[in-house]
């Protein structure tokens, strides 16, 4: 250990040796931590470190096979999430679980129970009025508390299940990757409320894999690597270089080099006027072998929708795509058949199969591939099990093995899992939204390699990604979307995030 890993004054949360195991892998591992009085502590680590283990056990979600919690000094047996939220334990945990069909209100009464009259009748004036207050505390007091929250925006969604934690006043707060679907402002947004619940004494113990936000809002910053904690630092004597080592254990990594492209090769795919009913305007792109071309825009701006329109996920689509010359049908099927993959932002709604093993994920959209014979259509277990072996160690899945439940690995390797789905059907065109969301940043370089070894290869790769510097170090050429418009156009060494960031902004005005 190189710095303190106590804070100077009595810990408002503690815990003292506690481990968690999952059958033989010990997820947590003789943890010992505190969060000070006022404190934002940052955790970090790469992808199944045990960062959410050890937030789940820490806000009663799961129990410990040893060690123990404390609250102001005192061991507490939190039984559940709901008696950790009544003790000052407030939490937001990595993957979004709000009831899409209930009120803003509905969602952030359930952190607490619905005020009652009479023990009974659930008051509803009480509780919007309650809603309300919390949502002005999180910035989001301009929305009607009985607000669908299916209708809200990701960093909204996030918004109110931070107001869901603050229903019970915490003392600390634990936020697990807050920030991993949201784009650069929105972050922004989300740091604002960090801070304000600081300057008003509650502590935050915050997980991220964004290197920069850990710097700019954490007073501290404590890793964890195979479980255990390895190495507590002050933040103001860390910068990004170093925080890096702590985090892979090693001294530097080698980034990808910009990619240069061949103005002469194949265009494999040439999207012609494509629109479909989400979309403002058609939009015409081409991307030939061995080209990433990116798409940035802030939330909203339509890259999502782009991605969808050219897959043939909307089933209302009007303009043409091509691959390889050829027209491809407006379907996922006819896409994937043509040879165009998705690798969808939201994992768990846009893809795991979370009752599958790690294998049946991988092999889920290829299953034809590994069959015994072409008249036999039953796959070959053994051909199937090779090829998720083979992509798992392509991607540096960290997984026992590849029959392990999809739902037993960490959040970033059900990522990579996903994307190892789509290079199983070995498309000739990759669409990739957000491919590197939550995924911890020695992975991330291992996936920028991937890809670029992909182009190399000849396929045509479009990626959208929230994070301009992504796009910088990856891409041969980038559209810039607002407002569902197509408004710049950048290429080669042009690409950089400040060009990226000005034409997002660039007349856009301020965006809501
Ligand atoms: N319910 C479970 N059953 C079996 N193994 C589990 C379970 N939950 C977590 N694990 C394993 O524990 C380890 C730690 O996972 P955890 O989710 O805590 O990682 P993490 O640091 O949060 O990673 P990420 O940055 O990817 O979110 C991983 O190897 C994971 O596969
Ligand atoms: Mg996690």
């Amino acid at each position: 250990m190189t710095g303190p890993t106590t804070s100077p004054l009595e810990p408002v949360l503690e815990a003292r040796g506690l481990r968690k195991q999952y059958g033989p892998l010990v997820a947590v591992d003789d943890v010992d931590l505190t969060v000070g009085p006022g404190e934002v502590v940052g955790l970090v680590g790469k992808n199944g470190a045990g960062k959410s283990s050890l937030i789940k056990v820490l806000t009663g979600a799961v129990q410990p096979d040893a060690g123990e919690v404390l609250l102001a000094g005192e061991p507490v047996h939190l039984r559940g999430p709901a008696e950790a939220r009544r003790r000052g334990v407030g939490f937001v945990h990595q993957e979004l679980n709000l009831v899409e069909q209930a009120s803003i209100a509905e969602n952030i009464a359930l952190g607490g129970g619905l005020p009652r009259r009479a023990g009974l009748l659930v008051s509803w004036g009480a509780l919007h009025q309650r809603a309300q207050t919390l949502m002005e505390a999180v910035d989001i007091g301009h929305l009607d508390p009985r607000t669908r929250v299916a209708t809200l925006t990701p960093v909204q969604k996030r918004q109110v299940m931070i107001a869901a934690a603050l229903w019970h006043p915490p003392t600390v707060l634990v936020l697990d990757e807050p920030t991993a679907s949201l784009s650069e402002h929105e972050v922004v947004v989300l740091h604002g409320i960090v801070r304000r619940l600081k300057s008003r004494g509650t502590s935050v113990l915050y997980v991220s894999h964004r290197l920069d936000e850990v710097i700019g809002l954490t007073d501290r910053v404590v890793v964890m690597r195979d479980g255990a904690v390895v190495d507590s630092e002050e933040t103001t004597r860390l910068d990004k270089g170093r925080l890096v080592a702590m985090i892979t254990g090693s001294a530097g990594q080698d980034r990808p080099t910009h990619l240069r492209q061949d103005p002469g090769a194949e265009i494999v795919l040439d999207v012609h006027e494509v629109s479909s009913d989400r979309m403002v305007e058609p939009v015409s792109l081409q991307v030939r072998a061995g080209e990433v071309l990116g798409l940035a825009g802030l939330v909203g701006s339509g890259r999502t929708e782009l991605l969808r329109a050219i897959f043939g996920a909307d089933s209302r689509r009007t303009g043409e795509v091509r691959v390889g010359g050829e027209v491809v049908g407006c379907s996922p099927s006819a896409s994937l058949r043509s040879g165009i993959a998705l690798l969808s932002e939201d994992r768990l709604h846009g893809g795991l199969v979370t009752g599958f093993t790690i294998n049946r994920n991988i092999t889920f959209a290829s299953l034809a591939r590994f069959r015994h014979a072409r008249w036999l259509p039953l796959p070959s277990g053994r051909r199937e099990r090779d090829r998720s072996r083979d992509l798992s160690a392509d991607l540096a899945v960290k997984a026992e093995s590849v029959d392990a439940p999809v739902m037993s690995l960490s959040g970033g390797n059900q990522q990579k899992v996903l994307l190892a789905r789509w290079l199983s059907t070995e498309p000739r065109v990759l669409l990739l939204d957000e491919p590197t969301l939550g995924i911890d940043i020695e992975a991330k370089t291992e996936i920028y390699h991937l890809l670029h070894r992909l182009a190399g290869e000849g396929f045509a790769l479009v990626v959208v990604s929230s994070e301009f510097p992504e796009l910088e170090l990856l891409c041969s050429r980038a559209l810039v979307l607002r407002e569902g418009r197509v408004v710049a156009e950048l290429e080669g060494a042009d690409v950089t995030e400040t060009a990226l960031l000005h034409h997002c902004f660039d007349g856009a005005g301020s965006p809501a």
